[in-house]
């Protein structure tokens, strides 16, 4: 058959007590990603129509920090089960195609599997999975000829339904109109007095609807987070599902299970990590780059063939092939470096472009400079950027030589060729090709005598 058009309600209004914390349970990060955002981002590659995300009261940051989705924020108060939840969406959702309801703390789900229900038939369709040790999920009971006939929850199962391993994930799919008709005759007359989304399974048995199940490919993909341990446990799977995609494309990974994605990675060939890296938001790494142990790159590119040694920091820049980083560097925001560039320890360069070949290999800062090719930077050398309102550009030629612990006073300028002798403190243009140094002449004072200390009861 083919795929109609599709709503999807999100339901994130639970109060996530045992998060013991402030922020709603939905706004906790997986990945480096809030959890809504990982099903509202898996929403998307499905197209709907119209997605609807059911927030709980103390919640309100929700909408603010998911407004960029475009979907309806819909408050639930006070929250009278996952039925109740659906109820609260239903309004705001046109008759025409179907309505998924997916769960704001159930983070991993994939595109494949809600494809595989969107596919499975026009009638009721229901993820569930089959578990060695069932406790706490509604179980899906089935008659002798394996038909689904109802959910059932655990609090108001019979001990035989208890021993039924199959149970429901709470993911379902359903006709709009037919869903708005069952929730719409839904009773709390139950063990928890809660309006059951669950009930609905028998209301369509009983109406003659198919009900259909679907098994998510991979179990993680169903698994929700109530606490901080299923959190880090979870994350600890998808970090790992992660390390498979690298290891399958061909990256080595010194140590599978030390390494952490925040974001899309993505890898040329040969490319090597080492343990203890963390890579956020948007990384390219090129063929046969090498990532030291303990490195933090965040939306940087850096080209073929270069090397990034230990504890190195990388944000937002933009590295040149055949390069060297670090180890201990610190490229943030604006930074570009061309093909060859070195950057060594304790070098931390912001909002610059550095040239083809050129070094600076130890201990200094620079800041919004434009620095040429093949241009030496020497230990220590500052680029004094900032008069504590207002920053000014350096720009320093190619083949350019600054000596060790050399302040360049911005705005200024160095030749091409220009040499500068060390411990100058540079605040005007210098000439191409030309020495130029600032410190004061050396001199020594014959026979001057350091002072000495009194013995106690002299004077
Ligand atoms: C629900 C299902 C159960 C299933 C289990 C899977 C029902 C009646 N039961 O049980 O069959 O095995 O999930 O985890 O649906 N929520 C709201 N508003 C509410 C209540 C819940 O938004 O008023 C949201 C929660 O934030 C949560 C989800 O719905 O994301 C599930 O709620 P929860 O109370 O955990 O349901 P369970 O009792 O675990
Ligand atoms: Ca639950």
């Amino acid at each position: 058959m083919g795929i109609l058009v599709l709503n999807v309600v999100i339901l994130a209004a639970g109060k996530g007590t045992r998060m013991y914390s402030h922020k709603p349970k939905v706004l906790h990060a997986l990945a480096g990603k809030p959890l809504v955002q990982h099903v509202l981002d898996c929403t998307a590659t499905l197209r709907p129509q119209r997605v609807c995300v059911v927030y709980g009261h103390g919640g309100e940051i929700v909408p603010q920090a998911m407004a960029q989705y475009g979907a309806q924020f819909v408050i639930q108060e006070p929250q009278l089960g996952t039925g109740h939840a659906v109820q609260q969406a239903m309004p705001h959702l046109p008759d025409d195609g179907r309505t998924l309801v997916l769960y704001g703390d159930v983070p991993l789900i994939q595109h494949n599997t809600l494809h595989q229900m969107q596919q499975a038939s026009d009638g009721l369709v229901l993820l569930t999975v089959t578990l060695d040790n069932p406790a706490g999920y509604g179980r899906i009971v089935r008659d002798a000829q394996g038909d689904v006939q109802c959910i059932v929850e655990e609090k108001d199962a019979t001990p035989e339904q208890r021993e039924i391993r199959e149970v429901n994930t709470g993911i379902l799919l359903a006709s709009t109109v037919q869903l708005r008709d069952w929730l719409g005759k839904l009773g709390n007359d139950n063990a928890q007095g809660e309006y059951y989304l669950t009930d609905i399974v028998g209301m369509a048995v009983r109406q003659g609807v198919a009900v259909h199940t679907v098994q998510p490919a991979q179990r993680w993909e169903v698994e929700g987070i109530n606490n901080k341990m299923q959190l880090a446990a979870l994350e600890r799977t998808w970090q790992r599902v992660e390390a498979e995609r690298l290891l399958a494309h061909g990256v080595t990974l010194a140590d599978p299970a030390r390494i952490d994605q925040r974001g899309r990675l993505v890898c040329g060939r040969d490319v090597e990590i080492d343990v203890g890296c963390i890579f956020e938001g948007d990384v390219t790494l090129g063929d046969n780059v090498r990532v030291g142990a303990y490195s933090v790159l965040r939306n940087a590119t850096v080209a073929t063939g270069t090397d990034i040694a230990p504890y190195s920091h990388i944000d937002s820049s933009v590295v040149g092939a055949n390069c060297h980083i670090g180890p201990y560097a610190r490229l943030r925001p604006g930074t570009k470096l061309a093909e060859g560039a070195h950057i060594g320890n304790f070098v931390e360069i912001k909002n610059s472009d550095i040239g083809a070949g050129s070094k600076a290999n130890h201990l200094s800062y620079i800041g919004d400079s434009t620095v040429g090719s093949r241009v030496n930077i020497g230990a220590g050398t500052i680029t004094c950027n900032y008069d504590g309102a207002n920053k000014f550009r350096t720009v320093i030629g190619d083949d350019a030589f600054i000596g060790s612990d050399t302040q360049l006073v911005a705005p200024v300028t160095v030749g091409r060729g220009a040499t500068i002798g060390a411990g100058s403190t540079i605040t005007k243009d210098t000439p191409d090709g030309e020495l130029t140094l600032s410190r004061s002449k050396q001199l020594t004072i014959t026979g001057w005598k350091r002072p000495v200390k009194q013995p106690k009861g002299e004077k």
